[in-house]
Parts: C-alpha cells; structure tokens; sequence
C-alpha cells in the first residue's frame, strides 16, 4: 500500500491516524450484494446479485482481528450487564461466556451461522480464501470505520473458474478499495499478495479487480452501491473487561480484554508464572502453530496507550500496538513530509515491509508480537528485527513487577536476550539522527515475489563521505536474518570496514571474505543451503556498496544495484468468436460460467458448505509421523477429554465388515496392490491415515486427532526421493523398452556427428486445490448419500460397492462442484469417501470430513518425482536423428499408478529414432498421482531440456535449432504457421537485439528469450460414455442439464449448455447446470485428459437432436411458437421432453492419440545474478484450440496451465524430513505456489483463427492441459540469461544443467 492512503501530516506528538480496516483470514467473508453493473465480453466489470446474503458486516466492537484463528471473544462487544455479543450482518449474536476462546470467528461463522460465504482452506494467513472485512471503533481514537462486506464480481470477466477463491479475492479488493479508494492498478495488484488462485493464472482477476483503479480510465462498478448494508450504527464504544475473564473454555482457558495498561500490568503480575498468551492479531500462530495454545489469553488491542506515535527531532517512537501496515503508511509519511537526512531511511524501510507477509497480516499483526516470534525463535528470519536493529532501535519494556513505573530500554541485540514474562513491549524508538551521509538498504531474498519468508534478508546502514572515496565514517550496522539462530549482526566485517573507501575494490573484496570467515549458515532441511545463503549473504553487501556509491561507478555495474520493482501487469487475448450475438446461438462465443456469479458472490456450495445437521459427525485422520514402521496401537485418553470427541475408527472396526483397501475398482484385480484405507499393521509412508477420529464439529476432530497418541515402531529408513530410490535400485516394476524407428537407436546416436547426453532431475508437486480435500456422506433409505468432490463418480461407485460390499443402486455419488482438481480428486477423493464412508456406516449417523491442509500435504499424493536420463544425437544440418531416454518414475509405495508410462516423448519436435526405457521406483511416501498434463509436464521439460543441450553441443541458436526441427505443417497441425505468426506477433527478432543491447548495458542483470511448441496428444481410448441428461420444463421451456463429467473450473458446464442452446436454439439462460449424480448418469468416463468438455458437449448435442426429433412435426406444424408456446404443446401431446445424450470417445483406430493439441510460445524473463531473483518480462503463447466452443473459458485454461506450470518448473519445492519420512512442507508457509506478483508481467495469449479440427468431437481440441507445456520456456529464458552473464564475465563457455525446480538457489552463485 503506498502513502497516499495517509493524507495528513504527521505532527511531532501523540498522533493517530490508523486504519482501521481489518481482514479476518480464516475468519468469514461473504458476499451478498455486490458492486455496480458490468458490460458483457471478455473485458472486466463486476454486477449485482441480491440473491442470498451470505453475509455483510461484522461489527467488532474490541476491534481484535485474530489470524488465523482469530478468536470470536476477540470480536464481541462485552459489558458486565449483559452476554457478550457480536454484530453479523446487522444482525446481534450473543455468545455465552463459556464459548471457547480457541474458537476462531470463521468457525462461528461458517459452523454456528452457517454463513459459508467464506471459504477456509490453510488457516495460516496463508491462502486468503476466508478473507472478510470488519467494522470496528479504535480503542485509541474512538474513530468508527465502517467496512461492509461486499462482493464485487470477477464473474464474467472470466476470474472465477473453481470459485473456491472468489470469495477471498472480492473481501481483499473490496475491503482495501474502501480503505483506499483512490488506488492505482499497481496498488490493486498489490492487494493480492494473500490470496492464492490455482486455476486461472491470476490475469483476468486482476484485470477485474483494476477496472476500479483510478488509473484504469474505465469504471468497474460503483463504490456507493456497498454502503447500503453496512451496519456502522452498531458498532459502539470499546468495551473492555479490566482483569475478569470474559470467557472460559473446555480446557479451563481464560480470556481477559484489559483497556489500560495498568490492567494489563497486573493481570500479567498475577499470571507471570502461568501459561499465557498475549494476543494482538494473533497472527503468528500461522507459522508457529504450537506457540498458539496456552490457558490464559490476554486481548491487548483496547490497551490506547500501546498505539503511541511520537515524532522528535532526535527519534521516532513507534507504539507496540502499531500494526505493519500502520508502520508502512507511517514511515513513508514521515520519509516524504520531512525530507531531513536522518529519516530518509524510513522510505525504504516502508518499502521493505511491503514484502512483509500479505495485507491482511501487516494489516493485523503488530510489529512487537514480530519481535517476540524472533525472541521466541531466534532462528525466525524476522524483518522487523533486521531492518530496527539496523537502524539502530531501542524497544522499550514494561514490567508488571513495578507497574510498569520504570520502563526499561534495549537495544535490539540485548531485547533478544530479554525474558519476557510478565512484561510487555510498549514502544521502540527509532533514531532520526542520521547525517547526509547516512546510507540505509535492505534486501529480502525470497522464493517467491510477496508473501513469503526470506531465504535471507539483510539490512545496511553506513555513514560515508561521498567526498572522500565513500569512506565509511562510523560504525556500520550490518544485520542478516536467515543465516542460524545466532548470528544477526556481521560484527567483524562492520568493524572492518569502518574508516574504509567503499570504491576500493581490495576493500570491498576484503569485507566479503571477512563475512564469510564469520557466517555460519545452519543446515535446515526446509531452508536453503547454507552455500546458497551464504553466496547471498555476500552478494547482498555487494549489492548494497554499489547502492552507496553509483555514482562513482561505471553505469553498467550500478545494475547491480537495482532490485525488481514490479510492473502492473498488462495482457492481451487475441481470439475471434463465432460472428452471431445471438443468446440462442452461443457456440463459439466467450459466454461467462452461468455458475461464475454465484461462485464470487458466495452463494456457491461447495460440500463443505452444505449446512451441518444436528446428528452429524464429523472425522478427522489420525496419520503416521513416520515410516516405515509398525503399528501398536492407540491412546485415547487426552482426545476423549475434547467436548464432542465421539469415537475412534480403527482398521479393526473395518475387519469382516468392510474391504479395507481403497484401490480403485478400475485397476485389474490381478495388478491392483492393496491400498488400505485405514493402517492395519504396516505403515507405508508417513502421512498414512491410521485412525479416523469422529466429533461433534470439524474443529473438535481435529483438535482430538491431534490428540491420539499412536505406538509406532519403525522398522527401517524411509526413502523418500527418487534421486534416492534410483542410488538404492529400488525399482519395483520395468516395463520393456519402447523404440520408435530404428531397432537400434544406440547405433544411430553413434552414428551422428554430435552427440550429447545428461541428467535432469524433476520435483514433484502438489495439486495445492483451494478446496481441501472431503466428502460428506449420509445414510437414508436408498442406502448411502455421498456427496464428494470427484472427478469419476463411477469409478467411486465401484470402489465403494467393494469396499461397502452394498450394490451400486444403493450408493449414490453426487458432486455439485470441485474446489479446483488437477488430477487430485480421484485416487484421493476415493480415500476420503471411503473413509468417510465406512464411518458414517458405523456410526449410522451423518460424517462429513473436510482435510486440514497439513493433513492434505501429509497424505496427498502428488506428481512423481523424476530422474531422466537422456542422449541424443543431431547431423550436420543440425537435424535431430536420434534420442533415448531413460526415466526413473517415483510411483511412491505402491505401482498402482504409473502416470508417466504413455507419455510421448517428443514434443514438436521430428525425432525419426527414439527409445524409451521407464523404471518404477518405490519410495516411502503416498502414491504418486495425476497432476494437470501428467506425463507431458514433466516431459515437454525434459524434450526442451535436450534440445537446448543439442542446439549448444551443435553450436547452433536454440530456437532456430528448434524451429530447423519443427514438424512440417500436416505432420503435426499448424506448428509452421503457429511459429512464423508468433515471430511477428511476439516481435522477437527485434526483442532479441534489445535483449542484446540491454545485456550490454547491464553488468548484473541479465535477459534472456527461449521459444518453444508443443504437441499434446489427446487419446479417445476410453470406451465408456460421455452422458448428459436433459429435461425439458413443459411449464417454462427451462431446461435442467446434467453431465457425466465434473465441473472443477474447466467451463465444462457452460461448453455443454451452450451446445444445448444452440441446438435446441434457445437462450442460454434457460439452461440450469445440475450436480453430476452418479443415478443419473451412470457408468460415466473419468475427468481428465482435458478432452471430456468436448465429449460431453458431443453428448449434450445428441440428447438436444433428440429432443427436437422428438419436436419437429410439432415444430413443423407450429412454426410461429415460441420455445414455451412449443414445449407446453409437447407435453400436451404426450411427447417425452427428456433425453440421455451420449458419447463415446474411440481413437478410431489410431494407436496413439486422435490429434494433438498443438501450440508455441515464446518467454522472455530478466534476472537479477547477484540474488537470483527474476521476472517473467514477457510470455507469448499462440495455441491451435480448432474450433473453440468458449474462447473466453479456452483463454483462462491456457493462462492457468500455464502459471501452474511456472509454478511447477520454477518454485515448488517438497522436502521430507530423512529420520521419519515426513513431508516437512505441508502448510502455505513452506510450499509456495505462484501468486499473483508471479505471473507474467506482459501475458499475451492468442487463440489461431481459422482453423477445425475435424478429428474431435465438436471440432474443438483439448486445452485444460496442453499449456503446461509451454512453461518449461520460463526455464530456458532464464538459463539464457545466466549464460549471457557467464558470457559476458568471460566465464568458460559450458552447457548448463539444473534440477528442478529451477528456485534461485540452483543458478545463485558468488558474485566473484
Ligand atoms: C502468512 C504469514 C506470513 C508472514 N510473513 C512474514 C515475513 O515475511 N516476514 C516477517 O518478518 N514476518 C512474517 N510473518 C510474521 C508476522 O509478521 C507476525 O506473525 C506478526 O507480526 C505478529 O504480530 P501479531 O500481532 O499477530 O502477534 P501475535 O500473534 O498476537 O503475538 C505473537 C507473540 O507476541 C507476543 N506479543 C504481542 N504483542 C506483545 C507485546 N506488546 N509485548 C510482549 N509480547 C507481545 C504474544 O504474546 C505472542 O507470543 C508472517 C506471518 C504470517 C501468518
Ligand atoms: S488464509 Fe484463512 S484459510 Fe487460508
Ligand atoms: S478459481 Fe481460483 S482457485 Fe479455482
């Protein structure tokens, strides 16, 4: 956020200007009526719906917002007349008194009103998707901000595609819009860095989102429309409860909201030798869970006098209660306003905290309770504690022992020495002393853009006389954090470089090696290397001296100075539509979801969000921490003492009664090993369900399942990544080698002129769906109700009917909707139903469970880890003649999957002789997955990778080595006109010499363009039916549509209604989208392979050529009627209106896929060589999509297939702990996803025009994953970069190779 959200001048004595606006991640949100009117097309607008008030306004009269669990005590309004309360939608709740203070207010929200508007995924802060905005009186000021709760719609600009996230990214825009009305298009862009999307690439919400901006020159919608339903009227003054508990909870814990400080003194005198907490935002209970729980919590946002803000000539003195977001505004205001040396530092301490953890964090968190998570933690890279202790701050302490009466000052050093019982930081001050010559920098390394930890961050402060060689004329402060728990500090280099030129290059080059004789990075298994922190460390103090003295410095070297400042992203999508406007002609046109306006307006119900009954239960996993090892047995005893603990399910509840083994009924029996739902003795990897715990709510399962104690005895070293598993030759399955030409490709390789081989070593990922995973099962007559996020219903029914041992017509799967899929919800989904199955079976009650993230990264499968090893070969005209590979597929610890086996392995490329040799390898972790394009993903990386190592063996240009290589137009669907067109619309000759000129210009940073194609075969191998079910309204003409497949974002829904309006030639409004039932359309095919839209939309045209076969002498006979008129007749006349269409896919006899879909792409990015940082400049993608039945739905899957890739190629990482087998990066702040400052900066997506595709159905092509295939380019656009470095610092010229993901680390080196 930038200054100009603070408008008045900051006076030299107690002053308040705060925002009061607060977001409650993990809390609630809702979006009931939304903002303004929008115009149709692809561009961004948003629109109003009245519908169903989810939820408006929460008025918090404490003004305490908890992240991530936030608590409700925390939230109500109390006096000591009357029950606590709080304001919901203008509506008063009381709450007892014996309310849980561990509650958080999106547990009451979603679970005690059923307001499920919000969504919940991470409850870290992590992943925004429960963001809400609240009103609420400053306990300092007494000033009201009334922030109601709205939505404003990325419907139809095409920003919803799961819609689990909309939600959380209306609240962020909408909640900061209010705050900040007057934002520009960077800042909106900005107010993103909290919420994770994985389906749609994040361009057309931000698009959506900066039509509101004030530079955007087109309005959004209508800020005045959201004041209606706000219910600022209620939110009264402050009310606190001096030191009385307000509230007590199942364990016995208190909750105290003290008003002065004085209270708050002697209630931390009478608790200093107890368990207690104190709580501001709470936020730091998202990265240390454990700190979370105590007995007593002591509110301490009403205390006024911990809000101090004091200017001097001499310092700063900064309240404790001030949250970052506050310091944020603050320091730039004081920076600007008074340009004076001495605060100058203030600017880029300001800036550095806008890559302090997200808005609704820094809006919520106060920098003390930063300072006490580093004291708590000394190994926590705090910024707050590198950038005051760089500055030279002293934070001041009061102790309850005196009342406070003699405040003690620290030095930030000392502070971490401090014992902090019964005491409470009141204040820092920071010094504004600083001379003209005073320098100040800081940096924060980090693995993604915003709203991650640093790898390492480091702050600098030095006095220099510019006159006289930028000699250092004081003693420097230079601090680190993120190197070990006890090195903050740089003691010996800050002695050593005082009184010293910093334009002398042996200075400079000893302060480097005086760092690094006294850095001692620690080995973490989830940090960095040291070697890597260790070359940034001093990189950074490179960095910084060629900050102070630029001037002094030949231009191209001050680059090295510069750090990435994030332009807004622009974007084009360059598509032609089917030329009628008619509503009843949509076919070929970018019509919105029908579904999308409901999906950010809250009103979509996902499972999880169907209101919970009075008799149901829900479960929670007991899962193994470590593996492979033997199963004792458990311990109930503390789980039992949780209100609403109900049982524990063990494998033996299941024995005689139920299969217990979840392995899907598709595999032949004769293959298929057991896959146990719950553990009987042999534990396979850790994260395995052992147990499942029922309760009364979600939250009491949890917090019991924690609470099991489970006797395990490991019986060996787990093995837990393929690179391991291949050192131990634990193959489990080898199918026979597959040659393509040649029988003896090794003879072939050899017989060419250039010859390369190498290594590429991939990691997996994770499916990271917004909606975790769930089911929610009921039993009733007909036998079992399932509810499920699924993407093959029927494969389930067949599974369960095992499992159950029931008959099919007694198990009816039913899924409204996917909170995103990607493979993930169908060997995973089968483990949740089942398990929640059997459950509610024994229970004969309702069971819903709904996984933590922990528990979803624990046992979530993912896509496999690979070790490929290639060679390849090319002949003198640098054609490609030959390769082999050989690839070590991670299955995990079962075979059942083998996701990698019928990957082609060439991509665009004409390679006449190939082999494949695939070798399973087990490890000791959960089976490996689907995961969007599995197989191409890893194997469009792996293609790139060789051509690139050939084009260099060959001496040739990459991308015309590839473009020589291409498939002629006809082998392979447009790949020369794809090409030949991009070079034009992307520019790239021109961009090439740019890219020339700027690497000569610039020592540091770097440029680098690759371009690349893809041909992605999609297989009609399926044999079982596409179906869709039509039932047309005699009283109304309305039509309900039910499709086999599941809809998860990928439109597949409004592709099958726009194929229905069009052939039964009605308006596509008329069309209702019902829940796929697995009684309705029975027997369906899998989603996956990206092709079930066309073959259902193929079925969807059959069942509506029914129905008007049906109608034609009708229609013939009545030609003037309207549908109704038409319809109403047919019932009259006895005529069916419903109609099962159906499709079923074949290759038609081809051995591979029926066609390929086909695309190229070029990626420009830039790098920063001194700390690895980089930014994807430009992307350019051109796919052929035939004939696209919704280029607006076409567009969104191409820009999110493609940043899931980046994400996959460049950032997400697992690490799994050696000893126990664990996965140590199960939550939001150790597994990074792409965000939204990620993405491209310039995104430019064209469809081809004129162009069919007459072997698929509906002569459309496939596009949900293809795309993924262009995003290795990010790879190579990098590496261009980094040997335009190494090029140009005379460094030997060498093909370079890289594991991925390609993270800073890996490419990161000395600067020398
Ligand atoms: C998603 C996420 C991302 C983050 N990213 C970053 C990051 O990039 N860089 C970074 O540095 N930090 C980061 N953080 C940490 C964040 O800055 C802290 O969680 C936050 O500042 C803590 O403030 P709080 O008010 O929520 O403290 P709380 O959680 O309320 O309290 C934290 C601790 O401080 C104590 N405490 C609070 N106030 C006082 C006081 N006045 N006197 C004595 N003790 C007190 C409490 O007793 C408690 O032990 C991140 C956190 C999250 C959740
Ligand atoms: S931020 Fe609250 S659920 Fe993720
Ligand atoms: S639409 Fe954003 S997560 Fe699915």
């Amino acid at each position: 956020m930038s200054s100009s959200t603070l408008t008045a001048p900051l006076q030299p004595r107690l002053r308040l200007r705060l925002s009061h606006l607060v977001y409650f991640p993990c809390a609630y949100g809702g979006l009931p009526y939304p903002v303004g009117c929008g115009k149709s097309g692809l561009g961004p607008r948003v629109f109003v719906s009245r519908k169903r008030r989810q939820l408006v306004c929460v008025c918090l009269c404490p003004a305490s917002a908890a992240l991530p669990n936030c608590s409700v005590q925390q939230s109500m309004e109390i006096s000591t007349h009357q029950e606590p309360f709080i304001y919901v939608n203008d509506k008063r709740y009381e709450i007892t008194r014996d309310c849980d203070p561990e509650m958080s207010l999106n547990d009451f929200l979603r679970d005690t009103l059923n307001l499920k508007g919000t969504k919940v995924m991470c409850r870290e802060a992590g992943c925004g998707c429960c963001t809400v905005c609240a009103v609420y009186k400053h306990p300092a000021t007494g000033e009201i901000e009334s922030k109601p709760v709205n939505s404003a719609s990325l419907a139809d600009g095409f920003g919803s595609q799961c819609g689990y996230c909309s939600p959380g990214f209306v609240m962020s825009a909408y909640s900061q819009l209010r705050d900040n009305p007057k934002a520009t298009k960077l800042e909106v862009e900005h107010f993103f860095d909290g919420n994770i999307c994985r389906c749609t690439g994040y361009r057309p919400i931000l698009d959506s989102m900066k039509s509101f901006a004030c530079d955007a020159g087109k309005a959004g919608g209508c800020l005045e429309d959201l004041e209606r339903g706000c219910c600022r009227s209620q939110v009264g003054k402050v009310p606190t409860s001096g030191v009385a508990a307000i509230a007590r909870g199942w364990k016995g814990q208190k909750f105290y909201n003290p008003g002065t400080l004085k209270e708050l003194l002697t209630l931390l005198g009478r608790l200093r030798n107890d368990n207690y907490r104190l709580v501001f935002g709470n936020t730091s209970s998202g990265v240390f869970k454990e700190d979370a729980i105590a007995d007593h919590y002591v509110n301490i946002r009403n205390v006024p006098e911990l809000y101090k803000i004091e200017e001097t000539e001499a310092s700063l003195e900064i309240g404790s209660n001030l949250t970052l977001h506050d310091l944020l505004v603050l320091f730039a205001r004081v920076a600007n306003d008074n340009k004076q040396a001495g605060r100058a530092y203030l600017g880029q301490f300001s800036r550095h905290l806008q890559q302090v953890a997200n808005q609704a964090v820094r809006r919520n968190g106060c920098w003390a309770g930063n300072l006490m998570l580093k004291l708590a933690h000394p190994e926590f890279p705090s910024d707050l504690f590198v950038l005051m202790a760089a500055s030279g701050a002293i934070v001041k302490v009061a102790d309850s022992i005196d009342g406070g009466a003699a405040v003690q000052e620290y030095t930030m050093t000392d502070f971490l020495r401090q014992d902090m019982r019964g005491r409470v930081v009141t204040s820092a001050l920071l010094p504004l002393s600083g001379g003209v010559g005073q320098r100040f920098g800081s940096f924060k390394i980090t693995p993604r853009a915003l709203n991650a930890h640093a790898y390492l961050n480091a702050a600098f402060n030095v006095s220099v006389d510019s006159a006289n060689g930028y000699t250092v004329t004081d003693r420097p402060r230079i601090v680190y954090g993120g190197v070990c728990d006890k090195f903050n500090h740089a003691v010996k280099t800050e002695n050593y470089l005082q009184n010293k030129s910093l334009i002398d290059q042996e200075t400079v080059n000893g302060a480097i090696k005086v760092l690094e004789s006294e850095l001692n990075p620690a080995e973490e298994a989830t940090w960095s290397s040291p070697q890597h922190r260790r070359s940034l460390a001093s990189n950074l103090l490179y960095k910084f001296i060629l900050g102070v003295a630029s001037a002094a410095l030949p231009a191209a070297d001050s680059s090295g100075a510069q750090v990435f400042v994030r332009r807004v992203q622009s974007a084009e999508q360059d598509f032609e539509q089917e030329p009628s406007e008619l509503p009843s002609a949509p076919l070929g046109r970018a019509c919105p979801k029908p579904e999308a306006r409901g999906q950010t307006a809250g009103e979509a119900q996902y499972v999880n969000d169907a209101p919970s009954r009075s008799n149901e239960l829900f479960g929670a996993f007991v899962l193994a921490q470590e593996a492979p090892a033997k199963l004792k047995g458990f311990g109930t005893e503390e789980a039992e003492q949780v209100p609403g603990y109900d049982r524990l399910i063990t494998a033996k509840d299941l024995e005689g009664r139920y299969d217990n083994n979840y392995v899907s009924a598709l595999i032949p029996p004769q293959f298929a090993q057991t896959e146990e739902i719950l553990v009987t003795t042999e534990v396979r990897y850790a994260g395995q369900p052992l147990a499942i715990v029922l309760a009364k709510s979600q939250r009491a399962a949890d917090r019991a399942a924690a609470l099991v104690t489970v006797d395990l005895e490991q019986t060996g070293e787990p093995i837990t990544s393929v690179a391991e598993a291949v050192a131990k030759a634990s193959v489990v399955m080898e199918p026979p080698v597959e040659t393509v030409g040649s029988e003896d490709v090794a003879k072939e390789l050899d017989s060419q002129p250039c010859r390369i081989e190498g290594q590429i070593v991939v990691n997996e990922q994770a499916h990271f769906f917004m909606e975790s995973l769930t089911a929610s099962v009921t039993p009733c007559e007909e036998g079992l109700l399932i509810s499920v996020p699924h993407q093959w219903a029927d494969a389930l029914v067949m599974t369960l009917r095992r499992v159950l041992r029931r008959p099919a017509n007694e198990l009816r799967v039913v899924t409204p909707r996917i909170g995103g899929g990607f493979g993930g919800k169908l060997i995973m989904s089968d483990l949740i139903a089942c398990a929640t199955c059997v459950a509610a079976d024994i229970a004969q009650q309702p069971v819903r469970m709904y996984l933590t993230l922990a528990s979803n990264m624990q046992l979530a499968m993912k896509r496999p880890g690979m070790l490929l090893r290639y060679k390849g070969a090319v002949n003198a005209e640098g054609k490609l003649r030959a390769a082999d590979w050989e690839i070590n597929n991670e299955v995990g610890y079962t075979v059942n999957m083998q996701t990698s086996s019928s990957t082609p392995w060439t991509w665009g490329y004409r390679c006449p002789n190939y082999s494949f040799r695939i070798r399973h390898m087990r490890t000791d972790k959960p089976e490996s997955t689907f995961v969007r394009g599995p197989g191409p993903a890893v194997s469009s990386l792996a293609n790139l990778l060789l051509m690139d190592h050939l084009a260099f063996e060959a001496g040739m240009d990459p991308i015309e080595f590839k473009f020589n290589n291409l498939y002629k137009d006809g082998d392979g669907d447009n790949f020369q006109r794809m090409w030949s067109e991009l070079l034009q619309l992307a520019d790239i000759e021109a961009r090439r010499k740019e890219i020339e000129e700027f690497n000569k210009a610039n020592t540091f940073r770097k440029r680098g363009l690759d371009m690349t194609a893809v041909s992605y075969q999609i297989g009609y191998d399926r044999g079982r039916p596409s179906q869709v079910y039509l039932t047309v309204q005699g009283s109304d003409g309305s039509v309900t549509l039910t499709h086999s497949g599941a809809e998860m974002g990928q439109g597949l829904g409004v592709k099958c209604a726009q194929a229905v309006a069009a052939k039964l030639n009605i308006d596509l409004t008329l069309i209702k989208l019902k829940p796929t039932d697995s009684h309705v359309t029975p027997n369906n095919d899998v989603t996956g392979g990206s092709s079930t839209s066309e073959w259902n939309c193929q079925a969807a045209v059959n069942a509506a050529e029914q129905i008007n076969q049906r109608l034609e002498t009708l229609r013939a006979a009545n030609p003037q009627d309207s549908w109704p008129a038409l319809v109403g007749k047919a019932v009259s006349a006895g005529i069916c209106l419903a109609a099962m269409g159906v499709f079923t896919a074949d290759n038609a006899g081809r051995k591979a896929g029926r066609y390929c879909s086909t695309g190229v792409g070029a990626v420009e990015a830039e790098v920063d060589v001194l700390t690895g940082l980089y930014e994807i400049r430009r992307v350019d993608i051109t796919m052929d999509v035939g004939r696209s039945i919704n280029p607006g739905v076409d567009i969104g899957q191409i820009e999110g297939a493609f940043v899931m890739g980046m994400g996959y190629y460049l950032m997400e990482r697992t690490v799994y702990d050696a000893d126990s087998g664990r996965n140590l990066t199960d939550s939001t702040w150790e597994y990074k996803v792409p965000q939204a400052a990620d993405t491209p900066r310039d995104f430019r997506v064209h469809i081809l025009k004129s162009t069919s595709n007459p072997a698929a159905a509906m002569s459309t092509k496939a596009i949900g994953e293809p795309p993924i295939c262009l995003a290795p380019l990010c790879v190579t656009a990098i590496k261009r970069a980094v040997e335009a470095y190494r090029e140009a610092r005379g460094k030997p010229r060498r093909h370079l190779t890289f594991d991925m993901p390609l993270t800073p680390e890996r490419y990161c080196k000395p600067r020398i």
